[in-house]
């Protein structure tokens, strides 16, 4: 009895095998189109969030100062809400919002009061990488900030060696004023592939 069914078991086991055979090479001779073999790979997005470490010059901590107005309007003080006043800095970057954090490098750069209600500020600067998985690379900025928002999002135009042609925009976030201005800084970017 048992013998009766082995034949009929075996020509099934070989159809099935046969026809596993068939949709193997099929699948090898017709593979299905895979997105990731695309002739243009997407850019790759990336995201980077360090703090820099702003200390205003003022009557009392000039010596200590790394963001320090040095040109303004004749006649007018060189303050921060001043419509004409430029500034040069020098800023520590850390890892947290923490002054004493790890450095993983310096923001160095230019801005200037350019609204003539003493918000709006042009700036200029570039993160210097030292320390970290960037170390080596920088990340020019350019755009407005607007000190009367608590967020401004400022243009990424470009970068050099591990951010080569890096684009996107950095969102600069206040998280701090005391005792240094602690300005969150995310950067969304892409690197072409
Ligand atoms: C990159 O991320 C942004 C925001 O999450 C998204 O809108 C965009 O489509 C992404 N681009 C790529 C190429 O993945
Ligand atoms: C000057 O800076 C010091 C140190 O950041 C700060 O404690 C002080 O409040 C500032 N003074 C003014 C008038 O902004
Ligand atoms: C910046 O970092 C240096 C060490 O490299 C440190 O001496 C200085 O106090 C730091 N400045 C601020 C404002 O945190």
């Amino acid at each position: 009895m048992s013998s009766c069914y082995r034949v009929p078991v075996l020509a099934l086991n070989a159809l099935f095998v046969l026809g596993a055979c068939f949709y193997l090479s099929e699948a090898t001779f017709f593979p299905p189109p895979c997105p990731c073999q695309s002739s243009s790979p997407p850019p790759r997005n990336y995201t980077a969030t360090f703090y820099s470490q702003v200390v205003l010059a003022n009557g009392t901590n000039n010596g200590v100062a790394n963001t320090v107005p040095v040109a303004g309007l004749q006649g007018k003080a060189f303050t921060p809400s001043q419509f004409g006043t430029d500034y040069v800095f020098d800023v520590n970057v850390t890892t947290t919002a923490s002054p004493t954090s790890a450095m993983i490098g310096k923001a160095y750069g230019t801005l200037a009061v350019t609204g003539l209600n003493g918000f709006v500020v042009m700036a200029s600067l570039t993160f210097v990488f030292t320390s970290g998985n960037l170390a080596g690379s920088t990340l020019t900025t350019q755009g407005i900030f607007d000190l009367s928002q608590q967020v401004s999002n400022i243009a990424i135009p470009g970068g050099t060696n591990a951010l080569t042609y890096a684009t996107g925009y950095v969102v600069a976030r206040q998280v701090s004023q005391q005792p240094n201005m602690v300005i969150q800084v995310t950067a969304n970017y892409i690197i072409p592939a």
